[in-house]
C-alpha cells in the first residue's frame, strides 16, 4: 500500500498519482481493482449519491457510514475521507474529536480538510503531530459554494493567485501530506505545485499538478447528466444500466424472465398438496 513517504517520493519522481473518489463497497473495489494511488471518500457523495444540491448537508456520521463500506471493498488502497461541513470549524477540541472519530472508525490513511484559514491550520497541525495524515484543499471547496455563489473558477485575479499559494505553503508547513487544487487556471495550478514540496492533486487544476482525482460517477456517467469541463466521461453507465434494466422490465412484462433456468423446482412431485 501507498504511505505518506512513497506519495513524497512520487512527487520527487515525476510518477503520477491516480485518486479516485468511491462511496461503497462495489465503487471501492472497482477502484482497487483499477490500480487507483489513492481512494477518497469524498462528501460529493451528498450530491452524487445522496441526491443533495451541495456537500453541506453531509454529517460526520454520513462519512463514517460511506467509509466504512469503501474500507471493506478496498482493503489494500492509500484511503482518505473528507472532513464534512463545518465539522472542523465548530471549536478546535471540537475537530479533534469528529476527525479522531472518523479516523479510528473508518481505518483511513489520511483525512481532506477544505481551505486555508488560521482554523484548517491550526487544526492541520494538531492532527499531523497527533499522528492523522491531512490532504488539505484550495481552489473551488465546495463546502464554501454558498460563499463563493456557486461553483467557479478560482484564483484568477492577483489577491486570489497570492492568497493561494500563501495558502498552500502554510498548509506544507503545517504539516499537509498533499493537497487536492480545484478548479483553478492551469497556470496557477502549476506555480503552486512547484512553489510546494508536498504533492498536488487536480481536479479542474492543469496537467501539472502532481496528479489527478476524479468523482466515480463523473468517470462513469452514472446518475449524473451534468459535468463540469474538467471532468472526462470514459464510460456511459447510464446508457448501460437504463438499457438493462429496461429489457428486464419488457421482460417481465411479456414473461420472457424468469426462464426454467432461473427457477427451481420440487423433486418429488407427489408431496405437492392435491
Ligand atoms: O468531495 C470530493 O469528491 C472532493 C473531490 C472533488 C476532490 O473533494
Amino acid at each position: 500500500m501507498l504511505t505518506t513517504l512513497k506519495l513524497q517520493n512520487m512527487k520527487q519522481s515525476n510518477e503520477k498519482i491516480a485518486m479516485v473518489t468511491a462511496y461503497d463497497y462495489p465503487s471501492a473495489k472497482q477502484a482497487e481493482a483499477a490500480t487507483a494511488d489513492m481512494i477518497l471518500v469524498g462528501d460529493s457523495l451528498g450530491m452524487v449519491v445522496l441526491g443533495y444540491e451541495s456537500t453541506t448537508e453531509v454529517t460526520v456520521d454520513d462519512m463514517i457510514h460511506h467509509a466504512k463500506a469503501v474500507r471493506r471493498g478496498a482493503k489494500d488502497t492509500f484511503l482518505v475521507v473528507d472532513m464534512p461541513f463545518m465539522s472542523y470549524y465548530s471549536g478546535f477540541e471540537k475537530a479533534i474529536e469528529n476527525a479522531t472519530k472518523i479516523f479510528q472508525q473508518t481505518n483511513a490513511q489520511a483525512l481532506k480538510l477544505e481551505g486555508g484559514s488560521q482554523e484548517v491550520v491550526d487544526v492541520t497541525k494538531r492532527l499531523v503531530v497527533g499522528g492523522i495524515p491531512v490532504v488539505s484543499h484550495l481552489g473551488l471547496t465546495p463546502q464554501m459554494v454558498n460563499v463563493f455563489g456557486g461553483f467557479k473558477v478560482q484564483a484568477n485575479d492577483k489577491q486570489a493567485i497570492k492568497q493561494i499559494i500563501d495558502d498552500a505553503k502554510k498548509l506544507e508547513n503545517a504539516g499537509a501530506t498533499a493537497l487536492v487544487l480545484e478548479c483553478i487556471p492551469k497556470e496557477i495550478g502549476k506555480i503552486v505545485t512547484d512553489s510546494i514540496s508536498i504533492p498536488t492533486i487536480g481536479i479542474g487544476a492543469g496537467l501539472d499538478c502532481d496528479g489527478q482525482v476524479l468523482v466515480y460517477h463523473d468517470i462513469l456517467q452514472y446518475g449524473q447528466d451534468w459535468f463540469p469541463k474538467f471532468v472526462k466521461n470514459y464510460a456511459n453507465f447510464n446508457d448501460i444500466g437504463i438499457g438493462a434494466l429496461s429489457k428486464y422490465v419488457e421482460d417481465v412484462k411479456s414473461e420472457s424472465f424468469p426462464k426454467e433456468e432461473h427457477t427451481y423446482e420440487i423433486k418429488d412431485k407427489g408431496i405437492l398438496p392435491k
